[in-house]
């Protein structure tokens, strides 16, 4: 399967194969197709997880396949969970605290992105977004905070590049994004003296990820990979191995930074949803009128 890993990231790797033993992280949206190669990652180091999610059988299903990385079975599903709201959070982290013990690491990946221009866009969809992304991330971290707190634990959030210039269909979701970056680099200053490092990671196009799927065509496929001046997309190890630094003793001093994995992408300028810019956008706001 092109989106995940197995033994041969940790034979010839940069990483120690017990790199992360002994640890413990807690991942939101880890049964999707970023976060999940991110949490394999981890599990290949050494480290515990405890991957939270929505949907029961996506989750356990998850949970069950990034165990056979690890002799140890050392993944934990924790189903039914809604990043939106805060008690369930508080009760998914005693689960992971229950299971294992501790939690280091926090990773807020969950999200949620659709194709929609303003004209279009409700203030509940809006709110949906924002909601997931930036609640979501915000309740995430605060449920995990006495953790943090106790083992001097480090933070990635999952944001983007979409809100560094004006993308198309994407209002909502830059918004979410870019209140997650203010949230990182406060946590970075108001935590670090406690010693918790926080960091965002900004994927550009990462090949197989739901996003991608849903933004580019079969036909602008090609395309797309030349606007990335690297000349490829992304892959999920891409991000994977970006995890892995910025939770690694590599990065002690990395606090507040928001690392862009993108090839070079965002300094072109040009988003996938271009292609949609700016004939549907024109017609679909005539229809308003
Ligand atoms: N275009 C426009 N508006 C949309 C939409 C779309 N494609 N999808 C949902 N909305 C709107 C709904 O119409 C609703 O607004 P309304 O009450 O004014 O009609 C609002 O968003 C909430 O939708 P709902 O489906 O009730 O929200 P949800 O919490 O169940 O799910 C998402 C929200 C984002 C998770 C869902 O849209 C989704 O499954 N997206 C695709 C999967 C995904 O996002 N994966 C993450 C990849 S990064």
């Amino acid at each position: 399967m092109v989106n995940t890993l197995d033994a041969t990231f940790t034979r010839g790797s940069a990483w120690k194969p017990d790199l992360f033993k002994g640890k413990v992280v807690f991942v939101t949206g880890g049964a999707g197709t970023i976060c999940r190669v991110q949490t394999e990652a981890l599990v290949l180091l050494g480290c515990k997880a405890a991957i939270v999610g929505r949907s029961k059988d996506r989750t356990i299903k998850a949970a069950e396949e990034i165990s056979q990385l690890s002799s140890e079975g050392c993944v934990l599903p924790i189903c039914n969970i809604d990043v939106r709201n805060f008690k369930q959070m508080e009760d998914a982290v005693k689960q992971a605290v229950h299971a294992f013990g501790r939690i280091d690491y926090v990773i807020a990946g969950a999200a949620g992105n659709f194709i929609c221009d303003f004209a279009h866009l409700s203030a509940n969809a809006f709110k949906t977004v924002v909601d997931i992304d930036l609640l979501g991330s915000f309740n995430t971290v605060k449920a995990c905070f006495d953790e943090l707190l106790k083992n001097r634990g480090s933070i990635i959030f999952v944001s983007a590049t979409l809100h560094y210039y004006g993308v198309p269909y994407q209002s909502h979701v830059g918004a979410a994004k870019a209140g997650i970056d203010a949230l990182s680099n406060a946590l970075a200053v108001e935590l670090g003296p406690m010693g918790v490092r926080s960091n965002c990671i900004a994927p550009g196009p990462i090949e197989g990820s739901e996003g991608v799927k849903r933004l580019i065509t079969k036909q602008y496929a090609e395309n797309s990979r030349k606007m990335v001046p690297l000349q490829r997309l992304g892959t999920t190890r891409d991000i994977a191995e970006a995890t892995v630094f910025l939770l690694s003793p590599a990065s002690s001093y990395v606090n507040g930074a928001i690392l862009v994995v993108d090839g070079g992408s965002w300094h072109v300028g040009t988003h996938f949803s271009h292609n949609m810019y700016p004939d549907k956008l024109v017609k679909g706001m005539k229809s308003k009128l």
